[in-house]
């Protein structure tokens, strides 16, 4: 297993690229159950996860072919020819259950696994099942498999969330897109990366009004065609290297990214005194001498501020002037991190979905341990402001989600290596 070693060394300093979203992929690569023909993904970013969904999807009978060094996605389900998705490939990625949606709309029939994923709350699937249902899919739990049939296809129909669920969201908009008239998707999800599938289901023939909004209309069709796009940049590996120079000096850019994409983040992180600025190339990130200050913060769906940079930020503010509270409200037990970051000198208390961070002037190298993806980055980024070396294990995590980490931050002057773990 491997180990990352980074070495506290000041100030960074040069430009980091911004990958396609690996949430985004992962949604987009299960709409080609949706056509015989192929669809074609650009921008694809380089991840374990990504290579997890490639593996499922032809478990299936799908072609996925890797071209560009990865970059490029061409994957064709004109031969699909198994309709079971496995549990051996499904437990180790909770985006799993997006093939669903797809396989039913599509085949009439599907067996899903129920998921498994990172370590964070109990996370169950319950919300997309019950959109499933809603179009008339009729659902079966047994053996630690959904077994769903839909002979006729699916019927349009009205379903409200209870409360916002991107993956549910995005299972029930593609398997809206072949059902049988329109679909009105209430109280939905409106991240980017919903847009995203939006606009690539758009470009397969489907017809959506609304997304991005809370409401999201789907008028069904027979059959979707092939189409190439581009998957969007990365908000989240934006957000996370928007904070290597907030917590170690200097200043980044970062190629590719977008405000629109991290509005409520960097409004926050302009609140510590950090400098972000939108130009032709990117995000630019400055922080100018001395600490930053304290902020508070809470998770909410998007255009909140995101879960998925919680942890990230609590690096950041381990070592800013004063005291923040950060409120957790997406998942429960996403606090992971804190007692590592604690083996590093920071003062955090936590209580419930709450955090009430204290900042310090330096924290201290550390062994630390990963126990989720964004967990491992904020030890990383922690590592980068801390004197002496941290030494992050368990990095399995992180390569489900950052592609080269090393590589991007060594650009930028941080002292970090990949070591291999014989232990
Ligand atoms: C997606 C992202 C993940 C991010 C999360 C929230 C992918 C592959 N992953 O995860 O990185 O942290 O959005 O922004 O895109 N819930 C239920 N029942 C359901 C579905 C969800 O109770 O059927 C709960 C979850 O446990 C969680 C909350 O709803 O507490 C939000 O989860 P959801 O938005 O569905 O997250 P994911 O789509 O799994």
């Amino acid at each position: 297993m491997d180990r990352i070693v980074v070495t506290g060394n000041g100030p960074l300093n040069g430009q980091i690229p911004i990958a396609g979203a690996k949430n985004a992929c992962l949604t987009l690569m299960p709409a080609t159950l949706l056509s015989d023909e192929p669809l074609t993904l650009t921008n694809a970013p380089r991840l374990s996860d990504i290579r997890t969904m490639s593996d499922l999807l032809a478990s299936l009978g799908a072609e996925v072919t890797a071209l560009n060094d990865g970059r490029v996605l061409a994957m064709s389900s004109h031969g699909l020819n198994n309709l079971t998705a496995d549990y051996d490939i499904v437990r180790k990625m909770r985006a799993s259950i997006l093939v669903l949606g797809p396989l039913l709309a599509r085949m009439g029939r599907a067996v899903v696994s129920l998921p498994g994923g990172c370590a964070i709350g109990a996370r169950p699937v319950d919300l997309h099942l019950k959109a499933l249902e809603a179009m008339g899919a009729t659902l079966d739990l047994r053996d630690g498999y959904v077994h769903a049939e839909a002979p006729g296809g699916l019927k349009g129909a009205m379903f409200e969330f209870p409360f916002v669920s991107v993956g549910a969201t995005e299972n029930a908009l593609m398997a809206a897109t072949l059902a049988r008239g329109t679909t009105v998707l209430k109280n939905a999800a409106r991240e980017p990366e919903i847009v995203d599938l939006a606009q690539c289901l758009q470009k397969m023939g489907a017809k959506i009004t609304g997304e991005g909004t809370s409401e999201i209309t789907i008028e069904g069709v027979d059959r979707l065609h092939g189409a190439t796009h581009p998957v969007v940049p990365d908000r989240i590996e934006l957000g996370t290297y928007m904070l290597a120079p907030a917590i170690a000096g200097g200043s980044v850019t970062l190629m590719g990214g977008r405000l629109d994409l991290v509005a409520a983040f960097a409004e926050k992180l302009r609140a510590t005194g950090v400098e972000v600025t939108e130009t032709s190339e990117g995000l630019q990130v400055s922080r100018p001498n001395g600490r930053v200050d304290a902020v508070d913060v809470t998770t909410a769906p998007f255009p909140g501020f995101p879960t998925d940079l919680q942890a990230q930020m609590m690096a950041l503010m381990c070592t800013a002037r004063g005291t923040s509270v950060l409120e957790e409200k997406i998942f429960e037990n996403r606090f992971m991190h804190a007692p590592e970051l604690m083996r590093m000198g920071a003062r955090i208390d936590v209580q419930g979905g709450t955090a009430t961070v204290t900042g310090v002037e330096t924290l201290k190298g550390a062994p630390v341990m990963a126990t989720d993806l964004r967990a491992s980055v904020s030890l990383i980024l922690a590592g980068l402001a801390a004197e002496g070396d941290t030494v992050v294990s368990r990095v399995y995590h992180l390569d489900r989600g950052y592609e080269r980490v090393e590589e991007k931050l060594s650009a930028v002057g941080a002292l970090i290596r990949r070591e291999k773990d014989d232990g």
